[in-house]
């Protein structure tokens, strides 16, 4: 990782120095550079894709990278923000385990060497005629998973006040089915008006007061991503009496928005049963986490087996304030080990779902043990650390902690999981005889 990250330095370097180097060659001062690095050419494809999302008016982002004109006041904090991999906010570490997620919005070492390039050449405009076309963004009304068959709302609206700091909180609210229906498609969304700029996030899932097993996470909005269509063949149980909790992020931005989230689902037809039905499993508790005063690389363990065999389709950690870094491992029946993925830059303020590339997904074996790994930081170095004096251990407050995380997947039949497995095989060697 270090190496790596020296690496992107040198070559940001040299890109930089090249670039001065030969702009003070020429006489002609303002003429434009073909072999530059300019806003217009290099830079604002970039920020269409990555970017502009969330950072334009009307949705979650403090400023526009819209044009020129915005982003070049933010030229240094940009450059700073994109090479430490802090924007846009995706913390998986790109060098370990699986590397395709669908929707993953985060840069190239390349685009990020572009970028330093820009701002390190005094973040240039470039000519007009390389302006992009501007991208177009959806209506923040649409829901994206087809017409809805049912929608449930947060049980009150929030208002966020003006100078709010921050806020954390969960809503509850009875779904109000009788039946049971498995789900073929679900997306949650802030309401329209001004939801979208003061939900930083949140995350809806399923509970059963009753403690019915099969709860669990359910869909994650950020902005930007679409909501979750289960692929087909497979859903997700939603079990009458089922309760809806809405854990939200509230952010303020200066004027009083009020909010109702909601979340919507799209049924199969009744009585249809699919092949695939989705397990959501929070790894067991640590209930015994142990995080003494000032500690740092704090670790902690949790286990659980996969009865049958089983494809992942995604991964969520969740720690606290204190959380650093978590690493899910699969431990296989004959013992072998692998790290499916690390979060190696966790950030509270962003609860992230990732989701596995459908080619990429792991199969794993009836038998295997997934294995949480998480490291939390209690010192005073923490920058979100609210009190390094204090032992920290297992709760649900903020102030509290935890080593959790959240998988998605499904069983599948022994022939189904022999016939997956040599299937990827199989493209594998394709890929490789191409080389
Ligand atoms: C998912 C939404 C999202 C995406 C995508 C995103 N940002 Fe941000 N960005 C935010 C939010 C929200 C903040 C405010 C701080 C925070 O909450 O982390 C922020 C803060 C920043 C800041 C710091 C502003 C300050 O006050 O100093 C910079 C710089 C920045 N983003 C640049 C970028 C760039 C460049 C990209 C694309 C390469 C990007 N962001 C992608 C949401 C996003």
């Amino acid at each position: 990782m270090r190496t790596k990250r020296i690496g992107r330095c040198v070559l940001a370097a040299a890109l930089a120095a090249g670039s001065v180097a030969t702009a003070s060659a020429q006489s002609a001062p303002k003429a434009a550079n073909v072999s530059q690095v300019t806003f217009n050419k290099d830079v604002a494809p970039i920020f269409q894709r990555a970017c502009q999302n969330c950072h334009r008016a009307d949705s979650i982002a403090p400023m526009s990278l819209l044009t020129y004109k915005d982003a070049r006041p933010w030229a240094k904090s940009i450059r700073q923000k994109v090479s430490r991999r802090e924007m846009p906010p995706w913390f998986i570490d790109k060098n370990i385990g699986i590397r395709s997620f669908k929707d993953d919005p985060s840069l190239t070492d390349k685009e990020i060497a572009t970028v330093s390039a820009w701002v390190d050449a005094g973040a240039p405009e470039g000519l007009a005629a390389d302006v992009p076309p501007a991208r177009t963004f959806e209506s923040a009304d649409e829901w994206h998973i087809g017409k809805p068959d049912m929608i449930v709302s947060m049980p009150v609206a929030f208002t966020v006040k003006p100078e709010n700091s921050d806020w954390w909180g969960n809503f509850t609210v009875d779904a109000g089915l009788t039946e049971d229906r498995y789900l073929k498609a679900v997306e949650t969304k802030p309401s329209s008006g001004g939801g979208l700029k003061v939900v930083h996030h949140a995350v809806t899932s399923l509970v059963y007061d009753d403690g019915t097993p099969g709860g669990g996470t359910l869909n994650e909005y950020a902005v930007g991503k679409n909501g979750d269509v289960y692929a087909e063949g497979s859903g997700k149980l939603i079990k009458a009496g089922a309760k809806i909790n809405f854990n939200m992020h509230y952010h303020a931005v200066g004027t009083p928005i009020t909010d109702r989230s909601q979340v919507a689902f799209v049924f199969y037809p009744k009585g249809y049963v699919p092949k695939h039905v989705m397990n959501t499993m929070l790894t067991p508790m640590n209930d015994d986490l142990d995080i003494p005063a000032g500690a740092d690389n704090v670790r902690s363990d949790a286990y659980f087996k996969l009865e049958k065999p089983s494809r992942l389709t995604s991964y969520m950690p969740h720690m606290h304030n204190r959380g650093k870094a978590q690493c899910l491992e699969a431990i296989y029946p004959n013992m072998i080990t692998e790290t499916l993925s690390c979060v190696n830059r966790y950030n509270f303020g962003w609860q992230i779902v990732y989701n596995y590339a459908d080619d990429v997904a792991p199969l794993l074996p009836a038998g295997t043990i997934m294995h949480t790994i998480s490291w939390h930081d209690n010192s005073a170095k923490n920058p979100w650390n609210p009190d390094s004096r204090n032992w920290v251990g297992f709760g649900n407050r903020t102030s509290d902690d935890m080593s959790r995380s959240w998988l998605n997947y499904y069983y599948m039949s022994d022939d189904e999981f022999k016939k997956e497995v040599s299937a990827r095989k199989a493209a594998k060697a394709v890929l490789s005889s191409q080389r």
